[in-house]
């Protein structure tokens, strides 16, 4: 079996909507802002976003960015510290590129309006999380990410040069492959020319013809049942480069985050920061006695893969659904005003984290893989650049260090704008005008949104018993067989229905498993996040 979904064929009446930029930016989170804000002085930007500008996993960050700021710290311990969370295969030329780069993309983020929490001498005041054997994560609160996506909304709202459009569903990059070429992943000089996109408020497909196109699509949590990821993470761009034949690589390394609050109606979970543990917060089993001295001498603050791992064996050992996380001895003051919105909403469970402990469990939180990008952010795939979590710059390794994402995705946001700016005047676009619109000839209108709901269930439930936090050989064969039925299922709907969003959500989502089954079934090493009983 292939999983390689078929790509629609397409019309050559150019009867639709087409749209004409220098630089097209899918998605609207930290590295789609930030990428926009730094090109927008050369020519003209787009953004497309497939819901509301701010609905993105930045917004709901919370411990913060890591960077080295103040000679309390240096750039070698956090160096350091990323190596030793990625478990020996991050690439060390990119993470000490990355570290280094920090302060000034830190600046630039106040620049652009951005505020973090300062102590009473003006300094910023820095959090700790696991992994980390400094102070280093700028904040705002506990809820740096909204301010994050706030400061650069604005400055993107402001730039005359800018035009963000939202409920535009990007559907498939446009290659050789649309002017009727046979493209495969051998294929050496594959160019994107701009994406199709579904207008999600008039369900029309736009034809959007770019010189530079930049995913920034985010992750996939939505792939497990328990995600900390907002409902747009269904991996859009890696399906994306997935069809269009480009380079992927390290998604077996799907990061769970060990603390989400346990509150199974929810979706997504609601995240307990890192952070509170940083500041003293202690895991405890269902009996209410420590653990994490069983499994790491770092205890709560050890790496995430190690704490996750240790709940996850915690729970299965009692048959319990959570642990506990006792944020009681950090004091009142701190926990209401450093962590306003977790005691809020704790609170309205009827959690008083000053009095009572918090029922918590791991949840899916960070894919660490994604579309393999060079130094410059440039993917396989010619003028196709990636930034963000559905990028893989070799940062992470086996398993990213806390709070280092929003700082990857600023670093490579302003790498890849400046390597765009500086090849855009040689960009040829003579394709363009043979780029055909989206035929959509012969298509039904899908009633039944069962067919979809239940097999998004039934794919998040295989994923999460089977390719989890514990793998094994014989639970990815399952998972794998039982994929390829819903993978055939999937592909004939699609082939006769009406395109809508949460249609090719579903489709992108299933590639996306199958392609962390894929890379899972290869590594034949216990290595950062993939951890396999058949490999101990
Ligand atoms: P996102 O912010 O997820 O934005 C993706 C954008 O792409 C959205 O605008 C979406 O609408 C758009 N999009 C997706 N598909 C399409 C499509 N097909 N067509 C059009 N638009 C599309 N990291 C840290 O470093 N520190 C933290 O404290 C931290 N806390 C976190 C807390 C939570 C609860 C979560 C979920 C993650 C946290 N992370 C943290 C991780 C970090 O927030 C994300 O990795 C980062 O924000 C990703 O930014 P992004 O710009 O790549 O994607
Ligand atoms: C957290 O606040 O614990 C999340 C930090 C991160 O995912 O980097």
């Amino acid at each position: 079996m292939q999983f390689e979904n078929s790509i629609r064929q397409q019309s050559t009446n150019y009867i639709d909507m087409r749209h004409q930029v220098d630089f097209l930016v899918i998605g609207s989170g930290i590295a789609g802002l930030s990428f926009a804000l730094k090109v927008a002085e050369y020519g003209k930007v787009c953004i497309l976003t497939k819901g509301d500008a701010s609905e993105g996993s930045t917004k709901y960050a919370q411990g913060g960015i890591a960077a080295v700021m103040y000679d309390t710290d240096s750039f070698d311990k956090h160096i350091a510290d990323t190596l030793v969370a990625g478990d020996g295969i991050c690439d060390r030329e990119v993470v000490e590129m990355t570290i280094r780069e920090a302060p000034q993309r830190i600046e630039e983020l106040v620049r652009y309006g951005v505020e973090f929490d300062k102590s009473k001498g003006g300094k910023f005041d820095l959090h700790r999380e696991g992994g980390h054997s400094e102070f280093r994560i700028l904040h705002h609160k506990d809820n740096t990410g909204a301010e994050i996506e706030r400061g650069l909304l604005q400055a993107v709202h402001d730039h005359p040069n800018i035009e963000l459009k939202e409920h535009q569903f990007a559907i498939d990059i446009i290659t050789q492959h649309h002017l009727g070429q046979r493209v495969t992943k051998h294929t050496p000089d594959i160019e994107c020319y701009g994406v199709y996109a579904l207008n999600c408020i008039t369900n029309e497909i736009d034809t959007y013809l770019a010189k530079v196109t930049l995913l920034a699509t985010g992750g996939m949590g939505n792939v497990y049942t328990t995600t900390t990821t907002p409902i747009i993470s269904t991996g859009d761009g890696v399906a994306m480069v997935h069809r269009a034949r480009g380079v992927l690589k390290d998604l077996e390394f799907m990061q769970f985050h060990p603390t989400s609050l346990y509150n199974p109606a929810e979706k997504p979970a609601f995240l307990i920061t890192e952070a509170m543990r940083g500041a003293g917060a202690i895991l405890k089993d269902c009996n209410g006695n420590e653990f994490m001295q069983k499994y790491d001498s770092r205890l709560s603050l050890a790496p995430r893969d190690i704490v996750a791992r240790a709940i996850d064996n915690e729970m299965k050992l009692a048959g319990v659904e959570h642990v506990w996380l006792d944020a009681r001895g950090i004091g009142k003051h701190e926990l209401i005003n450093g962590f306003p919105t977790i005691y809020a909403k704790c609170l309205e469970l009827g959690i008083n984290i000053t009095k009572d402990m918090i029922p918590v469990r791991p949840a899916a939180h960070y894919q660490c893989g994604g579309i393999k990008v060079d130094r410059n952010g440039e993917s396989s795939i010619h003028n196709l650049y990636a930034a963000g979590e559905c990028s893989c710059t070799g940062l992470h390794g086996g398993n990213r260090l806390a709070s280092n994402s929003l700082l990857e995705a600023v670093v490579y946001a302003h790498n890849a704008a400046e390597h765009a700016i500086s090849k855009i005047r040689q960009i040829d676009t003579s394709a363009h005008s043979r780029v055909p619109d989206w035929n959509a000839e012969g298509m039904v209108l899908n009633e039944e949104m069962v067919l979809i709901t239940q097999t998004k269930k039934e794919l998040q439930e295989i994923m999460s018993n089977y390719v989890g936090i514990v793998r094994s050989d014989l639970r990815l064969q399952r998972a794998f067989d039982r994929l390829n039925l819903i993978f055939r299922e999937t592909e004939e709907l699609y082939q006769r229905s009406v395109l809508a969003e949460p249609l090719a959500e579903l489709r992108n989502l299933i590639a996306c498993a199958y392609l962390i089954i894929k890379q899972a079934r290869a590594r034949r090493q216990n290595v950062g996040l993939h951890y396999s009983i058949d490999l101990v």
